[in-house]
């Protein structure tokens, strides 16, 4: 962004990014293709840094790859995680969430550019915590408005990825303030230009439940359900598994040893924001047929393309480090790019309220957690009958 800012010719990134604020806000999905002579896109297209059979990994800025090197309406599949706007930076270069919705606008104009009417965008993006409150920033939803209202995406499905792997953080408001509680999900928005892309969810079926197979064993008698839903005999048909929520529990504990190994071996980062393989896994399959292309603007360490070419799809990842890509080679020399074993162990979550009120009920704090008070547990007096 800071290259594309010096290209430009701009001072500094926040007049460049006001200068694209300025620039887009009148923009309607009918305006949305690039002119030409705009001196913002396209100036530096990145370089094919790697191939195989299917795919290419491109080193450099993103807004070239989308702007300039693929064409307009090529791509079936845009499967991402972008830089999440942060408030606790990583060492990956999160803009700040303030600004966030102007650093992605030339983005989503070249990721409309470039899919296809049938395609999708899916965008998996972290939340963030307003600096120094308990509140939440907004950003993420603000992009998916803005997604929606100025560029002419349509909202699929919100997908939530459920990580329970996740720290209670922030610790100050969840571990010592005690006031909110442990942030474990990532949003994933499905988007695309019309209310029909292409998709089924034949192809992510998940296995039924102990309760379904007896059902499906056993037999089902139609009956209303309490909800008004009547439930036909049809229910009791084995499909082959069920259709899964738009809740994704998964883990993000997959060892990727290949790769971790490599980036150790070789002294090269292991990339903090990796997203587990099923995220990309579930959407492919979902989404597009074999050769179908798929892009990630945002490659990180080319998980997806990891994913797609293990999936006979074709691929290009993009990515702004190089020192990530030096890593994310790992994932495809050598033998043929495979899907990590399957670890299909189901995760427990148990219902709200589930110690039935027997927690600490003393009265809460009227200041919300505002003063920093460590509660000292009173001491149980027993006494001895
Ligand atoms: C959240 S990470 C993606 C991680 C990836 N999904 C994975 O599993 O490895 C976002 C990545 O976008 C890269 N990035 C940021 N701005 C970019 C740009 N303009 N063009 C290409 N890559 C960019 C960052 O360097 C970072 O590696």
């Amino acid at each position: 962004m800071q290259r594309s800012a010096e290209i430009a010719g701009f001072d500094s990134l926040s007049d460049y990014l006001r200068h694209l604020h300025a620039s887009q806000s009148s923009l309607t999905p009918s305006t949305l293709r690039v002119r030409e002579e705009s001196p913002l896109y396209g100036l530096v297209e990145p370089s094919v840094y790697a191939e195989t059979e299917r795919g290419k990994v491109f080193h450099g800025d993103s807004l070239g790859l989308l702007h300039e090197t693929l064409k307009e309406s090529s791509v079936d599949l845009i499967m991402t995680s972008p830089p999440f706007g942060l408030v606790r930076k990583k060492s990956y270069g999160n803009e700040d969430a303030d600004k966030y919705i102007e650093w992605f606008r030339p983005f989503a104009q070249g990721m409309r550019r470039v899919l296809k009417e049938k395609g999708s965008l899916v965008i998996d993006i972290g939340g963030a915590w307003k600096p120094g409150t308990p509140t939440r920033s907004l950003y993420h939803f603000e992009l998916l408005i803005t997604l929606c209202r100025e560029y002419g995406f349509h909202l699929c499905q919100e997908h939530y990825w459920w990580n329970p792997a996740k720290l209670p953080t922030p610790a100050e408001w969840v571990n010592v303030r005690r006031v909110r509680v442990k942030d474990a999900v990532n949003c994933i928005w499905w988007l695309s230009k019309t209310p029909w892309p292409k998709a089924s969810n034949r192809r992510i079926l998940s296995p039924y439940s102990d309760s379904m197979k007896a059902l499906l064993t056993n037999g089902y008698t139609p009956k209303l359900r309490p909800s008004g839903h009547d439930i036909s005999d049809k229910f009791g048909k084995d499909n082959g598994g069920s259709v899964p929520p738009n809740l994704l529990a998964l883990a993000n504990t997959e060892s990727n040893g290949t790769y971790q190994e490599y980036c150790r071996a070789n002294n090269l980062p292991v990339h903090p924001a990796r997203f587990p393989s099923r995220i990309p896994e579930y959407f492919i399959r979902m989404l597009t047929d074999e050769r179908d292309l798929v892009v990630d603007p945002f490659g990180g360490s080319c998980v997806t393309g990891e994913v797609a070419e293990s999936l006979n799809r074709k691929w290009v990842c993009c990515e702004l480090d190089e020192d990530y890509l030096k890593g994310a080679m790992s994932r495809f020399v050598g033998v043929k790019p495979r899907l990590p074993k399957a670890d299909n162990a189901p995760y427990q979550v148990f219902p709200p309220c589930s110690l039935n009120g027997a927690a600490d009920n003393s009265p809460l704090a009227e200041d919300g957690g505002f003063q920093r008070t460590v509660k000292v547990p009173k001491q149980r007096t027993l006494r001895l009958v």
